[in-house]
C-alpha cells in the first residue's frame, strides 16, 4: 500500500476519520506532474466527462454544465470562476494512481476523484457535502475555511442550481500549497478560494449508502426471492370484540415476520456486494476487449495486467463459499479461490504470474476471461 507522507493511518482512523477534519502538510509530493490545466480543460470539452464551470460575478453564483469547447474558456473573466471534472481517476492514469494513497480505505467505500481548476479568488462556496473528502492541493495555492458541522435545517441562498450555506460561520482557515491535504468529514462546512491563478485541488470523495436507499434496495432484493403464496398468517385468530381494529397482536405478527425475512446473512451479503460495486460510468460491454486466446497468450508471455479504473471490485470471504462482487455481478467461488478473489480486489496492478496458476483452474479461468472480455481486466495498449 502507497502510504501519505507525516500521516499515521491507524492514529487518523482512529481520532479523525468521520470525526474532525485533519490537515496533512506535504503529505504527497511532485503533485504538480499530475494534472494541469490544460488537460482538464481538454477532459472538460468531452461529452462522456461530467463537468462543470462554477462563477461568482457582480456578487450572483453561477452555475453551467459541461461538455464545453475551446471558445467557452477563452471568453471567461480573469478571476473568480473555477472548472470541475468529476472522476478524473477513470481517464487520467497520474489521478488513477493517486487514488492508491487512500486504500486504507476498502474499495466499497472509496467513490472517485473530481478535480477542480480556479483561477484567483474562483471556488464553489460554501456547502457542506454528505462525504467525506480528501482535498488535495496538486497545484497553486488555496485557502480553506471551515466552518461547523451542518444538516438540512441550515439555511440556504436561494440559487436554483446551487445548494450553498446563507450563514456561512468561518472557525477555522488553512493555506494549502501543493503536496499539502486537507480530511473534511462529513457535513463539515467548507469554503475553498483560489488564491492565483493555478489553483488545482484534487477531491478524493467516499460514498456511504444512504439509509432509505438501504432500506428500499434490500427490501427490493428480499422482495424478488418471495413468492406470491408466502402471506400473512393467522391460524390462531381469537375472536375480537371490534371489527374495526387492528390489534397490537397483529403488529406483533408482522413484526416478527419482516425481521425473521430481514435477517437472512447470505441475502443480506450478496445483495450488499452487488449494490455497492455496481459502476457509476460503466463501459459499452457489448465488444469483447480480449478474447480468450488472447488472454492465455499474453499472460503466457508475460504481459503485465491492469484494471480499469471505473471496475468495481469487492469480496466476502466466507467458510465454504467466497462471494466476488464485480460491477454489481456476484461469482460464487468454493473455498479454493479466496486468493484469487484478494488478489483481484486487493490490487490494480497485476503481473501475469500472478494469474498464471489461475489459468489451469476452470472457475477461475471463466471468471478471468470473463473480465478481460469487458475490459475489467487489460493488457497495457488494448
Ligand atoms: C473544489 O475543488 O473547489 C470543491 C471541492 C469541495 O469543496 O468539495
Ligand atoms: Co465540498
Amino acid at each position: 500500500m502507497v502510504s501519505l507522507n507525516n500521516f499515521d493511518t491507524e492514529k487518523f482512523l482512529r481520532n479523525n476519520w468521520q470525526k474532525r477534519p485533519l490537515l496533512i502538510r506535504q503529505g504527497l509530493d511532485n503533485t504538480e506532474a499530475f494534472i494541469s490545466f490544460d488537460e482538464l480543460a481538454g477532459l472538460a470539452c468531452e461529452p462522456e466527462m461530467e463537468s462543470r464551470l462554477v462563477s461568482y460575478q457582480q456578487q450572483q453564483w453561477y452555475l453551467r454544465h459541461g461538455p464545453f469547447s475551446k471558445s467557452d474558456f477563452s471568453q471567461l473573466p480573469n478571476s473568480h470562476w473555477t472548472l470541475l471534472v468529476q472522476a478524473v481517476d477513470h481517464v487520467s492514469p497520474a489521478i488513477f494512481e493517486l487514488m492508491d494513497s487512500f486504500r486504507f480505505i476498502p474499495n466499497w467505500r472509496l467513490d472517485d476523484i473530481m478535480v477542480s481548476y480556479a483561477c484567483k479568488g474562483g471556488g464553489v462556496g460554501p456547502h457542506f457535502d454528505n462525504y467525506d473528502v480528501f482535498l488535495v492541493q496538486t497545484s497553486g495555492q488555496r485557502e480553506w475555511q471551515l466552518g461547523p458541522r451542518c444538516d438540512e435545517s441550515n439555511p440556504l441562498l436561494d440559487h436554483p442550481d446551487l445548494l450553498l450555506l446563507d450563514n456561512f460561520e468561518c472557525q477555522q482557515r488553512f493555506v494549502l500549497n501543493p503536496g499539502d491535504i486537507l480530511y473534511i468529514p462529513p457535513r463539515y462546512s467548507h469554503w475553498g478560494i483560489a488564491k492565483d491563478n493555478n489553483c488545482i485541488t484534487c477531491s478524493v470523495g467516499f460514498r456511504a449508502p444512504a439509509l432509505a436507499d438501504i432500506i428500499v434496495e434490500y427490501a427490493e432484493h428480499l422482495g424478488q426471492g418471495l413468492t406470491s403464496q408466502q402471506r400473512f398468517q393467522d391460524q390462531r385468530r381469537q375472536l375480537q370484540d371490534n371489527p374495526g381494529e387492528i390489534s397490537h397482536h397483529v403488529i406483533d405478527q408482522l413484526r416478527s415476520l419482516i425481521v425473521k425475512t430481514v435477517d437472512d446473512q447470505n441475502a443480506l451479503e450478496s445483495w450488499f456486494g452487488k449494490y455497492m460495486t455496481q459502476a457509476k460510468y460503466e463501459h459499452d460491454t457489448d465488444e469483447i476487449i480480449e478474447t480468450e486466446q488472447g488472454m492465455t497468450e499474453k499472460l503466457l508471455a508475460g504481459h503485465p495486467v491492469f484494471r480499469d479504473p471505473s471496475t468495481r471490485l469487492a469480496y466476502i470471504a466466507g467458510y465454504e463459499q467466497t462471494q466476488f462482487f464485480c460491477n454489481g455481478l456476484c461469482w460464487q467461488l468454493d473455498s479454493r479461490y479466496v486468493a484469487l478473489a484478494k488478489l483481484l480486489g486487493g490490487q490494480t496492478v497485476f503481473s501475469a504470474e500472478d494469474f498464471t496458476e489461475w489459468l489451469g483452474l476452470s472457475h477461475s479461468r471463466k471468471l478471468l476471461i470473463a473480465m478481460f472480455e469487458k475490459g475489467q481486466l487489460y493488457f497495457n495498449g488494448g
